[in-house]
């Protein structure tokens, strides 16, 4: 009988010292927890976040992503996409200062034409720029113009 209580008090001890560990290493691991930083909504891209500052600059599209390859290849040599004068003024802003969009074709298809025909504000910017002709581009379609010109109202002014 008393063997019998001997062994029940060693196996309630064992219990107990098991029980013990588990309940330490769960406080442990309740102390030692810590949620993670709730995570701030990201601002979508191109907004600000929060809201009171201007908006970036939108990204180029495709037309102004193909105007910048064409201005790059064919007009940067003379002129800048900003108000810097290369060999030609900046074309910063030129969409409102040219008389019209069907100006600007017939001056980059073929400016000398322009000039010729008296057209004022033609002689008056040739004039200005000690009457260095501008290359003639007869093979840029319209709509590359365009596209050039979107490319140069992205860059402000
Ligand atoms: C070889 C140099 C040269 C190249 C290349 C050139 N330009 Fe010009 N551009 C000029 C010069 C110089 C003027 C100033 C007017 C003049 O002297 O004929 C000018 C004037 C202009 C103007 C009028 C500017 C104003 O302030 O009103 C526009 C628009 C223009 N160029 C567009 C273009 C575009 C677009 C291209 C490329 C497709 C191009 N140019 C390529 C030299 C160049």
């Amino acid at each position: 009988m008393e063997e019998t209580i001997k062994r029940l008090q060693i196996a309630l001890g064992v219990l107990l010292i098991a029980l013990l560990v588990v309940f330490i290493t769960g406080a442990a691991l309740i102390i030692s927890y810590k949620p993670e930083a709730p995570v701030a909504a990201k601002p979508a891209p191109g907004t600000s976040g929060t809201e009171t500052t201007a908006p970036a600059p939108a990204a180029l599209d495709a037309v102004a992503q193909k105007g910048e390859s064409l201005f790059k290849n064919n007009c940067a040599a003379c002129h800048s996409a900003g108000d810097d004068v290369v060999v030609g003024p900046g074309l910063k802003g030129i969409s409102k200062r040219a008389p019209s969009k069907d100006w600007l074709y017939k001056w980059i298809h073929n400016s000398s034409a322009v000039v010729a025909s008296g057209d004022a504000y033609g002689n008056q910017i040739f004039n200005k720029f000690n009457k260095i002709p501008m290359q003639s581009f007869p093979d840029l379609a319209n709509e590359d113009i365009d596209a050039i010109l979107k490319y140069l109202d992205a860059q402000g002014g």
